[in-house]
């Protein structure tokens, strides 16, 4: 596969200073705009941007770089911001309803004004996915025991991250799926996939493609092994949890175009092993094999389905290593090394995280074999804590954003971080590893989900929970987007303009 070669130079931004200000601080030159917050209206038919969006994706469109599509996740619902108070669990059917429309994804049009991005509510691409859509699962658990039978399941929430595809789809990713299927009563198993969406085509069928394996899904990361299999990188966000990686049975043919999603529905999913340095393959014999005797276990996992229904225990049983909160997976443009946000962990004293850089052998995704390293570490020499969402620039430099708990920000070991922020890493050169500050969140707000324009004139970011600390609606913590008329906080998705060429 052919790389990019980073365009290098010195630091194009002067560093802000950690900060406790109620707002989306940016360095010198640099300004946002809110594209999009909770409750606006996204189109004709009166959809609306859902809450606590994460994720967003850029997607420009093919004759005109001065618009384009931007997928943005929403990954769960405040109850105290959608219903004006706390409701603990006893929720009528409307409030169910509310609740699984404020979540999944929204596809909002986008264009270039003035030298911002604006949304356009007249789109006719803009629509929602949300916790109420039917989707049809594809891959070995589909129709199986394992998900009682479903071949198509109500709705996907709990979205963290994603990815793009190579043919130019969407991978939406269900994470902490437990706390809100326990609200909307739902089937656990239908929960904690990966799912496809064509933001341009309203009749491609949103699907969860259950070979991905099943777990706290963060994001997919996708690359091509050196014989043309589809290569899909993904972490599970749990503490003690595993890396993973699915690689094709077929090979990717760039000429079929949408038709490359069945790669999704076979080949194999494998697990990292730290300690070996091997990627082992989650497979009915290799399970069965590892549960030797153990009766229950037999009884379990009898199927693939089986296995990538309770995938965390699986790859455990055959070795699977388990790590520090495995967040956001990155293949760098540059060299092919595979970043992983290890976030923090305090089962182990892993209290501020790491990120970790993987070296396939041959530089090849399709290995079986890596070496890794502790690429950067958090805590007060490096500036950052809980590294959670990456992405690179064109300098070869990695954005990371931070997510420190809001019920932390105030404690003494977190204090000299002042709010959540984003950080810029240079990947090599006599710089590499050291972190640089870029911008700080409003009060109790998470950034998420970074995505830039493919001329990097913008960057498109999520401002996720801001406020949520807040004890009242009378007297909210942030008020940040601090629009005029508005009495509480809203998540947001902002553009950031102003970076130098
Ligand atoms: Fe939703 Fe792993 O952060
Ligand atoms: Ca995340
Ligand atoms: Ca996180
Ligand atoms: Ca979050």
């Amino acid at each position: 596969s052919k790389k990019k070669k980073p365009k290098k130079g010195p630091l194009k931004f002067q560093p802000i200073e950690p900060t406790d200000k109620d707002d989306l601080v940016l360095p010198k030159g640099y300004k946002y705009d809110v594209v999009a917050a909770y409750g606006d209206k996204i189109n004709l038919d009166g959809d609306t941007f859902g809450f606590n969006n994460d994720f967003t994706l850029f997607f420009q469109m093919e004759d005109d770089k001065n618009r384009g599509l931007l997928w943005v996740n929403h990954e769960y619902v405040d109850d105290k911001f959608v219903f004006g108070k706390q409701i603990d669990g006893d929720y009528s059917k409307q409030q169910i309803k509310t609740i699984l429309y404020n979540q999944g994804g929204s596809i909002i049009e986008v264009y270039k004004e003035k030298g911002t991005w604006k949304l356009d509510t007249s789109s006719k691409y803009a629509r929602r996915v949300t916790g109420l859509t039917p989707i049809a699962l594809t891959g070995p658990a589909r129709g199986s025991n394992a998900v009682n039978g479903a071949k198509r399941v109500q709705g996907t929430f709990a979205n963290c991250s994603g990815g793009k595809t190579l043919w130019n789809t969407l991978l939406t990713c269900e994470e902490n799926y437990e706390t809100t299927s326990e609200a909307a009563k739902l089937d656990p198993t239908h929960y904690g996939w990966v799912v496809e969406v064509d933001p341009f085509d309203d009749s491609f069928k949103v699907r969860k493609h259950t070979y991905l394996g099943r777990f706290n899904h963060e994001n997919t990361c996708m690359g091509l092994a050196k014989d043309g299999r589809v290569v899909v990188y993904m972490g599970d966000d749990k503490k003690d949890a595993c890396v993973y990686k699915f690689i094709s049975k077929g090979k990717y043919d760039k000429y079929a175009g949408k038709g490359n999603s069945k790669l999704l529905e076979e080949g194999t999913l494998y697990v990292a092993n730290f300690s070996e340095g091997e990627w082992l393959p989650l497979t009915v014999d290799a399970v069965r094999e590892a549960a030797g005797d153990d009766k229950e276990l037999l009884a379990k996992f009898q199927s693939q389905g089986d296995i990538l229904v309770n995938c965390h225990e699986a790859a455990l049983l055959i070795g699977g290593t388990p790590t520090d909160r495995p967040e956001d997976v990155e293949i760098s443009p540059f060299d092919s090394t595979i970043f992983i946000a290890h976030t923090n962990n305090d089962n182990h004293g892993n209290i501020h995280g790491h990120i970790t850089r993987f070296y396939e052998k041959d530089e090849d995704h399709g290995s079986l074999e890596f070496q890794f390293a502790i690429f950067a570490a958090g805590g007060i020499q490096s500036g950052f804590s809980a590294p959670d969402n990456l992405t690179f620039d064109e300098d070869g430099n990695l954005w990371t954003v931070t997510d420190i708990s809001s019920s932390k920000l105030n404690q003494k070991v977190w204090e000299p971080f002042g709010n959540n922020g984003m950080f810029v890493i240079p990947t090599d050169g006599k710089d590499e590893g050291n972190a640089y500050q870029f911008a700080s969140a409003p009060v109790e707000a998470e950034l998420t989900g970074p995505s830039f324009t493919p001329d990097e004139s913008a960057l498109f970011l999520s401002i996720q929970h801001p406020g949520e600390e807040s004890e009242s609606l009378s007297s909210p913590s942030s008020m940040w987007p601090h629009r005029p008329g508005d009495h509480m906080p809203r998540p947001a998705v902002v553009v950031i303009t102003g970076f130098k060429k």
